[in-house]
């Protein structure tokens, strides 16, 4: 007993001293990345960094005798963990991120968090950061929360919020984050592809596409690839860097030192429950509706590519796969270091997003719930909570509506000479042969 006393603390001190080298690491990273901008760390982050790393990590650290402890270690780190309260969620495009999304502004309602919010409507800018006229500025231009679909850009990010504020994102399998993307974006169109099943087309040679699938956004000054690189041109990533390896993969190690966490839509439960465990938060916190969001159809969405295609495509679209891949590596990688329990948990939260879903559909089809709450016993990993009315109506709600609820609270009309234009519209506007526009307002 003594004995496993003292392994325990030693491993605690052991871990302690490696976090504070990776914070000190990390620490050297930012500041090389966004120069004089950044704030000072404080030893209150450096507390809060060390016991996070110690609780996720001791699983994994310890010898096997003490694994089959780590129930208490679970209980333990909810009841010692701080709930992070402060966080960016870059949306990425087509990616699962609207179903994601309700997630995050669900939290920053409940806990009333001081949001970011676009001047006018629902983007916030793209693919710059916002200018000072297209966000909301708060009294101490102190804010919380990112929600929107911007393009990761770490020195003005680093800027405008708290050094330890968690980074999170969503990513997608590539080829059928390239079907949804050939669908919104009329890259058909764009192509000048004309076959019934486009993607296929596209597939058997994309390079003979590159002259069209480059589109140059003359507003700013940007060549975005729908078809290529996607996913990391919106964390950040140059479409020019397409053929540079090095860069990708010194590029993605950066993403990987910066993000706590990438949510992958195939393995969305799983990511969820570690979303939930790393930020500590509550189980009610973390789960979604049954109803998928935006969950469009269309003639190629269930196209599986052949061997030869997807060959294809791996070279044309490497960086979204090496992105892919090793944040896929890397969530299996954090879910095997939360020990076994892991899998209770995610039997635990699917059974309760079964039930809690089916209540809300309930309450929908009804439009009342009857009985008026459903109440989730406690258990190892939540305390006893209800799910009522008003909780199934912000996890059924769509994106546009609990950020029109945002703004609301906050009290901001809606600006709309101040209104972004979609990316869909601008690709639109080039089919045509028009000029980009930043604002909407300038299209009109
Ligand atoms: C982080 O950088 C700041 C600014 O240079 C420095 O004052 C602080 O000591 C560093 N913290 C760590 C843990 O290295
Ligand atoms: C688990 O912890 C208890 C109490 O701390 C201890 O008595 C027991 O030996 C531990 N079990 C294992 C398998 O290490
Ligand atoms: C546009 O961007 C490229 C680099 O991507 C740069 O070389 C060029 O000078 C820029 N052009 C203008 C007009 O700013
Ligand atoms: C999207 O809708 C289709 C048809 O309505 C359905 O078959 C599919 O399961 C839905 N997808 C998701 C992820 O909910
Ligand atoms: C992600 O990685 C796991 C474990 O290696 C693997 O089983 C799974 O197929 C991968 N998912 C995708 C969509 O590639």
């Amino acid at each position: 007993m003594m004995n496993t006393k003292a392994l325990f603390i030693l491993i605690v001190i052991a871990i302690y001293g490696t976090a504070v080298y990776f914070h000190t690491q990390n620490n050297k990273t930012l500041r090389s990345g966004i120069g004089p901008t950044s704030g000072p760390q404080t030893s209150q982050d450096e507390g809060q960094l060390s016991e996070e790393l110690s609780l996720q990590n001791i699983v994994q650290r310890t010898q096997p005798d003490l694994k089959d402890n780590n129930t208490k270690e679970a209980e333990m780190s909810s009841k010692t963990c701080h709930p992070r309260r402060q966080f960016i969620f870059i949306k990425t495009h087509k990616t699962g991120s609207c179903t994601a999304v309700n997630i995050f502004q669900r939290y920053a309602l409940l806990h009333h968090l001081s949001v970011l919010i676009p001047t006018g409507g629902n983007l916030l800018a793209w693919p710059f950061p916002p200018a000072e006229q297209d966000y909301v500025h708060t009294p101490e231009e102190q804010y919380d929360v990112l929600l929107n679909h911007v393009v990761y850009n770490k020195p003005w990010l680093r800027s405008k919020f708290p050094a330890n504020t968690a980074y999170i994102s969503i990513i997608r399998e590539p080829s059928s984050q390239l079907r949804s993307a050939f669908n919104y974006y009329s890259l058909p169109r764009l192509l000048k592809i004309q076959s019934q099943n486009p993607v296929q087309t596209f597939l058997q040679d994309p390079w003979k596409y590159k002259h069209l699938s480059e589109a140059y956004f003359d507003f700013c000054n940007v060549t975005w690839d729908g078809t290529r690189n996607f996913m990391s041109f919106d964390l950040g990533y140059p479409t020019e860097g397409a053929e540079d390896k090095e860069r990708a993969h010194r590029y993605i190690s950066e993403l990987e030192a910066d993000f706590r966490l990438f949510l992958l839509l195939e393995h969305l439960d799983e990511s969820l429950v570690l979303l939930r465990r790393l930020m500590c938060w509550e189980v009610r916190d973390v789960l979604y509706d049954i109803v998928s969001k935006n969950n469009r159809s269309y003639p190629y969405k269930s196209y599986i590519p052949t061997a030869q295609e997807l060959t294809n495509l791996r070279r044309w679209k490497a960086v979204d796969y090496l992105l892919y891949d090793t944040f896929n590596a890397s969530l299996w990688r954090k879910i095997t270091a939360q020990g076994p329990d892991f899998y209770e948990e995610l039997r635990y939260f699917r059974e309760v997003k079964k039930r809690v879903g089916t209540f809300c559909r309930t309450c929908k089809q009804r439009r009342r719930c009857d009985p008026p709450s459903l109440t989730i016993e406690a258990s190892k990993w939540s305390r006893q909570f209800a799910v009522d009315s008003k909780y199934c109506s912000r996890i059924q709600s769509q994106e546009l509506l609990l950020g029109k609820y945002i703004r609301e609270r906050a009290s901001k009309e809606d600006r709309k000479e101040w209104t972004i234009m979609r990316v869909a519209d601008n690709v639109l506007r080039i089919v045509q042969g028009l000029p980009t526009v930043k604002y909407k307002a300038q299209a009109e």
